[in-house]
């Protein structure tokens, strides 16, 4: 039987859209896990959305929405981010899941029955852009010691867990285990900080809003949301059955996480795990933030990166690399345009472009039938044979480290060394003399199979680079794309090249700086830079052009920007059922299919179709159009219809498409 692996994220709230910061914990987990999957671990990835507390029930309001309406169309949004990402998650698990719901309501009584949570009253601060509590003496200017934002007095009857019962098991845990936190650093932090001054009881359950699990057997209480979220890193497995998924996978191998909620995971949750008397978890892996101008990224601060713009301008695998590269994961670490530009132009474009594509193309050019047989080695080839054999094990230990950016390094600089090869055994003077040919080859062969390994070590980084550079030598036997193959130097087989993929195209930096900004702060994004002046652009020749050479805005209208229209999410649907709304002449309710969930929209088409000639039609959704009620009945979204002098003919697709694809 395979060893498993199990690697999580945090379970993210979902009270806005993610941004760059949120992608970095989960592409890193990814990576993590595709390459145990490529080591032959049976995996589970798990993320998800932790999607209780007042924080949300809050936003919901603002949006003149239930909190349950609110964050269904986030997490919508959330998975489409994952989805763009390449992120391979077996399980996402969402905190209003019934079944997580049912479990937090156990894991609530069986600790209340134990005696490990006990009633009282709570009188002290609360954080609720964290979800947490702190006494006067923790205050920093009486505000919150992690995030520094305003606090609120809070005063209610709680119920505690007796989390001072565990302080001297968890410093054990802490002192015995070196590696149970990582970086090392963070647990003399929190040895220093919080177990040794001495653990407070933990209030778990408040009063004062409902948008949480329900305590059981007291009902005004919600279960404190912490605890409700901590516990889904079990649940998902299927607690409280403690046999399938739990017993397999369970305890899990690593919590990824961001520093500022190292303490949640290292100490409230193993204490947890202690009085369910299940293992604890092998280890926490507190990675630092990634900071921006402005310090970490957020809302107020006005420097909120979406992580969309990013992989739509440069592609996911550039961003993905961008983000493992860039910062050694643990440290804190800058995120600026200019850094990621320059990432993209001298280890893509340059480094690894350059390499793949001369290679290619010299191949294609000497030797379009496929590299011969009769070879030709000499000692300066061993170099590069050495380097490329010692590669996978330095790889290795480094992720087992999860150093992703020196599993990269270690990787560029047997690109490097490639590259310099290239230049040492110039192939094209080589190709000027016919009796060279057996060197020639011989020197392509060990390019072409350098690059055979460089992409197999790639693919927990990238996954779609690999797959490209594959289709461009040939390769094809699925053993030549395995983690084991790089064991060997020389399996490369060479059946004659294909259309070289492009990679990674260099970029202007200015332009494309500029692109960025513009694109970033929502601006028009302008056609895509072609170096073609506004003069220049060919004019769009008008049926009857109101002035020449311009169009103008319909009536009562004005001209919207690009990105205004980008701001509109327009999916394709497909009706599965429908039928009038009770009382309305005018309305028809339907169930749409959306590819990955059915939602309900109302439409007032009633007089153009009956419900019936409706079922089955592919149909042009606006996807994010605030919910809203409609004669009692919720409509989440808007069906697209042309208006006509005889009533509404629903808009559709030319040809059948899966439903959810994007309308652009
Ligand atoms: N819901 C809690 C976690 C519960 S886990 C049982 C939460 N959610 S969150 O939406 O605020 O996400 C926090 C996580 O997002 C951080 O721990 C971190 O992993 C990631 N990041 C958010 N901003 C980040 C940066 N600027 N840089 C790096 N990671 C960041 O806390």
């Amino acid at each position: 039987m395979k060893p498993t692996y199990y690697i999580t994220t945090p379970i993210y709230y979902p009270s806005d859209k993610l941004h760059i910061g949120h992608s970095y914990t989960t592409v890193a987990a990814d990576a993590m896990a595709r390459y145990k999957r490529l080591r032959g671990y049976d995996v589970m990835f798990l993320t998800g959305t932790d999607e209780h507390g007042q924080k949300i029930q809050r936003k919901a309001e603002e949006n003149g929405v239930s909190p349950q309406a609110y964050v269904d169309n986030i997490v919508n949004g959330i998975k489409d981010l994952w989805q763009l990402l390449d992120i391979s998650y077996d399980r996402f698990i969402r905190t209003t899941d019934a079944k997580h719901e049912a479990a937090i309501q156990y894991i609530f009584k069986k600790l209340y029955d134990k005696g490990d949570i006990y009633k009282s009253e709570y009188e002290g601060w609360y954080c609720t852009p964290c979800e947490s509590f702190w006494t006067e003496t923790q205050l920093v200017e009486q505000k919150c010691p992690d995030c520094g934002r305003p606090v609120e007095k809070t005063r209610e009857e709680s119920y505690f867990f007796r989390l001072s019962r565990y302080q001297q098991r968890l410093i054990d845990l802490f002192e015995q285990n070196p590696d149970f936190i990582q970086p090392a650093s963070r647990a003399n932090e929190m040895l220093n900080n919080f177990l040794r001054p001495g653990l407070e009881d933990l209030c778990v359950s408040r009063t004062t809003f409902n948008w949480g699990v329900t305590v059981p057997f007291d009902t005004k209480h919600v279960v404190y949301v912490w605890i409700d979220a901590l516990s889904n890193y079990i649940t998902a497995l299927g607690y409280p059955d403690q046999d399938g998924a739990l017993r397999r996978y369970w305890p899990a191998d690593v919590h990824l996480v961001g520093k500022e909620i190292v303490r949640f995971h290292t100490i409230i949750w193993p204490a947890m795990l202690m009085a369910l008397d299940l293992p604890l978890p092998r280890q926490v892996f507190g990675h630092g933030w990634l900071l921006f101008k402005e310090g970490k990224m957020s809302k107020s601060r006005g420097n909120v990166i979406d992580p969309v713009v990013l992989c739509r301008e440069f592609g996911v695998d550039a961003i993905r690399y961008f983000l493992l590269r860039e910062v050694p994961f643990g440290s804190d670490g800058n995120f600026s345009n200019e850094a990621l530009i320059g990432r993209i132009n001298s280890d893509l474009a340059n480094d690894l472009g350059n390499l793949v594509s001369r290679t290619a193309a010299m191949i294609d050019r000497y030797f379009p039938e496929g590299l011969p047989q009769d070879r030709q080695t000499e000692d300066l080839d061993h170099e590069l044979i050495d380097d490329c054999l010692a590669l996978q094990g330095k790889v290795q230990e480094n992720m087992e480290q999860l150093q992703f950016s020196q599993a990269l390094s270690e990787i560029w600089k047997v690109i490097g060394r490639s590259n310099k090869y290239i230049d040492e055994t110039t192939p094209w003077i080589l190709a000027k003399s016919p009796q060279q040919s057996p060197r020639l080859a011989t020197v392509l062969f060990h390019l072409a199979e350098a690059i055979r390994i460089i992409s197999v070590l790639l693919q927990p980084f990238m996954p779609s680079t690999p797959e490209k550079i594959w289709q461009t030598f040939g390769i094809v036997d699925p053993i030549l794309k395995t983690w084991a193959s790089c064991e060997t130097f020389g399996l490369f087989q060479s059946v004659g090249m294909n259309k070289a993929q492009p990679l990674f195209p260099r970029l202007e930096m200015d332009k494309a700086l500029a692109a960025l900004d513009r694109l970033l702060a929502g601006e028009s994004s302008a056609p895509k830079e072609t170096g073609v002046t506004a003069e220049e652009k060919p004019k769009t020749k008008m049926a009857q052009p109101r002035t020449a050479g311009q169009v103008a805005a319909p009536e009562g209208l004005a001209f919207i920007e690009f990105s205004d229209f980008q701001k509109v999410d327009i999916k394709v649907g497909q009706i599965l059922s429908c039928k009038p709304v009770e009382g309305s002449d005018k309305l028809l309710c339907s169930q749409v299919n959306m590819g990955d969930h059915v939602r309900q929209i109302v439409s007032g088409i009633a007089g153009s179709y009956q419900p019936e000639d409706l079922i089955g039609k592919q149909v042009i959704v606006v996807a994010n159009l605030k919910p809203r009620k409609i004669r009692g009945s919720l409509s989440e979204g808007m069906l697209l219809c042309a208006t006509t002098a005889s009533g509404y003919r629903i808009l559709t697709v030319e040809q059948v498409v899966e439903p959810g694809a994007e309308v652009s």
